[in-house]
């Protein structure tokens, strides 16, 4: 499933991030600021148990979150994605996962990932702003399901349709949620009519 936010807020934020002339730090905050509205949007369907919980007042049955929730940026971009979410859901675990897009071949390139022998989450939210070709993501659940993760989610804040198509047909189980669908890739394989490079935008290296 792909679901494209319909969130006024998503769409204003959305519209300012991809203005050339937004410098890096507010750039960091657009990016920080929709990923917790994203967030919110793709853990809808997180499940809950009851608890009784003691007000000052008296004693009721409240609500807490069965599963352990895991968030994985995709180094570089998708650092700047974790703050925000985390601070929403504090409990979680952050498990880094270090991957860059070879220019020439459009490959991504494995660097970093320190994951322990078995998973100690139950729901892997992948962090990437940009879905270009896919092949990032791709690999990044490849990843996680070697590790042992049965539920990922793919948070980003740009997709193609080509890198849905490529994490559809790849893992046709892990949902999509994007704040918007874009038309296509240009010829270097960049989200048109997209933002530019998420990572040097934020980093301010373009
Ligand atoms: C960007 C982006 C994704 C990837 C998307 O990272 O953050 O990880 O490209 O492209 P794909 O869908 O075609 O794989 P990049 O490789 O530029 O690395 P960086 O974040 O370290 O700059
Ligand atoms: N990576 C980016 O940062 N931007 C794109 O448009 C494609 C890949």
């Amino acid at each position: 499933m792909v679901y494209e936010s319909q969130h006024p807020l998503v769409k204003h934020k959305l519209t300012l991030l991809r203005n050339m002339n937004t410098e890096p730090k507010k750039f960091r905050e657009l990016v920080r600021e929709l990923a917790i509205l994203l967030a919110y949007e793709a853990t809808a369907d997180l499940s809950l148990k009851p608890i009784t919980v003691a007000s000052p007042l008296a004693e009721t049955v409240g609500n807490e979150l069965v599963d352990k929730i895991g968030l994985i940026p995709i180094l570089r971009a998708g650092l700047g994605m974790v703050e925000g979410i985390w601070e929403m859901m504090p409990g979680a675990e952050v498990w880094h996962i270090g991957l860059y897009r070879d220019e020439t071949t459009l490959q991504p390139v494995s660097y970093y990932n320190k994951l322990p022998t078995l998973p100690t989450v139950q729901v892997c939210l992948v962090l990437d702003p940009m879905l270009a070709t896919g092949g990032s993501a791709v690999a990044t659940c490849n990843i996680l399901k070697e590790w042992g993760a049965n539920r990922i989610k793919f948070v980003g804040l740009l997709a193609a349709p080509e890198g849905i198509n490529a994490l559809q047909t790849a893992h046709p189980d892990v949902p999509i949620h994007v704040a918007q669908i874009d038309e296509r890739l240009n010829d270097a394989a960049y989200i048109m009519p997209g933002l530019g490079d998420a990572g040097d935008r934020q980093f301010g290296t373009g």
